[in-house]
């Protein structure tokens, strides 16, 4: 596994514009169905916040009240920021400098976390979440958005040949190849649906839950303290 901070370091500039093109927008369907888990009153931390998509959707539909974002790349986050103020959206949240393995935080303190397209670049999924569990409040529900293979087999080829290839190709139009190589990789390694939500089970999690989208590409996971 590469340096993940690094490499977003590397494809920042880029990252909303190539998300955008590799879903056709759908991405920004699936936060804002993650951040509906979540009520107008809501303190959440977005873990692996990036350019603070979650943030801004989550702001934007009323469903975050206060909003903390981490993320260990310092230039995504530079964005993430830019992109808060622009919107006038900077005066409830902060972003911070850190990892989801060890979060500067206390125990209990979050209504609600949020992680999209995030838990499967932390090292250790088990350590991460058991971290997020700590700063999560009794009875608050952690949502995660993660790629999924399609169970179909026809969607799941096309999936496959389009995570494997295309991505990699359109990524080497922008210089980042070698990242958008790792990144399709690593969104079929994940494990996927019931063995993730057992995962999140074993870190403490109780009503562990998923709900696929389109088809099954991506899956939100939802569970509660
Ligand atoms: C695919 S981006 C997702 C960004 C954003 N959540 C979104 O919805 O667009 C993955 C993010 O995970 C961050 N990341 C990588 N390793 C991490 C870790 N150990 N802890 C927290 N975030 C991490 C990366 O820096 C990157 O910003």
């Amino acid at each position: 596994m590469p340096d993940t901070k690094d490499l977003f370091d590397k494809i920042s500039n880029n990252y909303d514009l190539l998300n955008s093109l590799f879903s056709a927008g759908i991405d920004k369907i699936w936060r804002k169905k993650l951040v509906r888990n979540f009520n107008n009153d809501s303190f959440i931390l977005d873990v692996a916040t990036g350019t603070a998509e979650v943030l801004v959707e989550g702001f934007t539909l009323s469903k975050i009240n206060m909003g903390l974002g981490i993320d260990p790349s310092i230039e995504m986050l530079k964005i993430g920021r830019d992109k808060l103020l622009k919107k006038g959206l900077s005066n409830n949240t902060s972003l911070f400098k850190s990892a989801a393995e060890n979060l500067p935080f206390k125990d209990n303190i979050f209504d609600g976390i949020t992680i999209a397209f995030g838990i499967r670049n932390t090292k250790n999924y088990y350590r991460s979440l058991t971290e997020m569990h700590r700063v999560l409040r009794k009875d608050g529900t952690i949502a995660i958005l993660e790629f999924a293979i399609p169970r179909i087999s026809v969607f799941s080829s096309l999936y496959l040949f389009y995570f494997k290839n295309i991505m990699p190709f359109i990524g080497s139009l922008f210089g980042s190849r070698k990242e958008y190589k790792y990144l399709s990789e690593s969104t079929t390694e994940f494990p996927q649906r019931d063995v993730f939500k057992n995962i999140m089970s074993e870190c403490g999690f109780r009503d562990c839950q998923f709900n696929e989208l389109s088809f099954g590409i991506a899956v939100i996971y939802t569970g509660v303290k």
